[in-house]
């Protein structure tokens, strides 16, 4: 093979490669020159019938075009290559400004979340969650808390009575009840340290009442249980709910099944006690009933009035949640309207009036 011949493969190799225009064309380049049949394995096979003396040039212009060829394939590969990249790029780009989908999510209700924040203080300070039935029979219900039939005290408490062969029972008008079951159960007659939540029912419906609401109690009954026990756990309970800086007063009141009973007041947490529209200009807002279990209740439930003290108080958990999460209407609580419940979707740790 002369000069002529390997100078026109040459030339037509350097125009081959200024045409390259795509990763095709490219490719069907590589199998013109570097192919089964390609040009420059042909050129290499053709070395061993070349004569001696021209062995080497030959050689040398075999190498020269694979090295040409090489090098400008693989740069253009390279180009193509990023050019691709780019383009997809370009084309998957996400708008991250673009507002995004709301996901949403489902929610305790607000009655939940008050009960779990009371139940796990109180699970803190060693009492166990007992929950007693919300279809009552008379005499739990009132007889056994010391109101017998005809007590003055049951008017305080209009309530749901069932009819004919029921009309011993009634939907329970307080969580108080809950007392007489789990002082029953206790066949031991020892110690108790409960808590109750749960429904109650009265004839009662305006802005601040409900004919269903939700209560808990409270009840401690030990060896050597006095008032300065209760007062010690009211503060520390009104304290870790409404803030550390409420301060509780206990008003003489009258309960029938505690002696001595107490209302218990906290210091406004809204005007911290300067007087406002939420304590009515007041100072303090009312928000328990609690008392010494009275020595006839302890008896007629099984315990030994000598042996055993107790204390026993009682909330609404409605009326926390309302001062909590600024609920204005009772009503919308079980208004089971989505809309109010949406808003509950995360537990709010931080105890704010808004
Ligand atoms: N059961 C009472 C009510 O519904 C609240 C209450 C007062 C509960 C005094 C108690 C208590 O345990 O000792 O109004």
């Amino acid at each position: 093979m002369n000069n002529e011949k390997l100078n026109e493969i040459r030339k037509e190799l350097e125009l081959d490669l200024e045409k390259v225009d795509s990763e095709a064309y490219l490719n069907e380049l590589k199998v013109k020159y570097l192919g089964k049949k390609g040009l420059i394995t042909e050129l290499n096979s053709e070395i061993k019938n070349i004569p001696n003396e021209q062995k080497k040039d030959f050689g040398m212009a075999v190498n020269e075009f694979r090295n040409l060829f090489t090098t400008s394939y693989e740069q253009h590969l390279a180009i193509f290559k990023e050019e691709a990249l780019n383009k997809k790029l370009e084309t998957e780009t996400i708008d991250i400004t673009l507002p995004s989908k709301k996901i949403k999510r489902g929610s305790l209700h607000p009655m939940t979340l008050m009960t779990e924040e009371f139940e796990d203080l109180f699970v803190s300070m060693g009492y166990t969650v007992y929950e007693g039935p919300e279809l009552e029979s008379d005499e739990n219900c009132f007889q056994k808390l010391n109101i017998p039939k005809g007590h003055p005290a049951r008017d305080a408490q209009d309530t749901f009575y069932l009819k004919d062969e029921f009309e011993n029972f009634l939907l329970r008008t307080q969580t108080s009840t809950a007392q007489v079951h789990a002082m029953e159960e206790n066949t031991a007659k020892g110690p108790l340290r409960i808590v109750c939540p749960g429904k109650v029912y009265r004839r009662d419906e305006d802005a601040t009442h409900s004919h269903q609401f939700m209560q808990i109690e409270g009840l401690v009954i030990d060896e050597n249980v006095s008032m300065a026990d209760l007062k010690g756990t009211l503060e520390m309970f009104c304290k870790k709910i409404l803030g550390d800086k409420v301060e509780i007063r206990f008003r003489p009141s009258y309960f029938p099944f505690t002696e001595p009973s107490v209302e218990v007041d906290v210091s406004c947490f809204k005007c911290q006690g300067k007087g406002c529209n939420l304590c009515k200009q007041t100072g303090w807002i009312e928000v328990l009933g609690a008392g010494m279990v009275h020595p006839h209740v302890l008896e007629m439930c099984g315990y030994d009035p000598k042996k055993y003290q107790g204390f026993a108080f009682g909330t609404g958990i409605d009326r926390f949640a309302m001062f909590k999460y600024g609920i204005p209407d009772i009503r919308t609580i079980y208004g089971n309207d989505i809309r109010f419940i949406e808003q509950f979707d995360r537990k709010d740790d931080t105890y704010e009036v808004k």
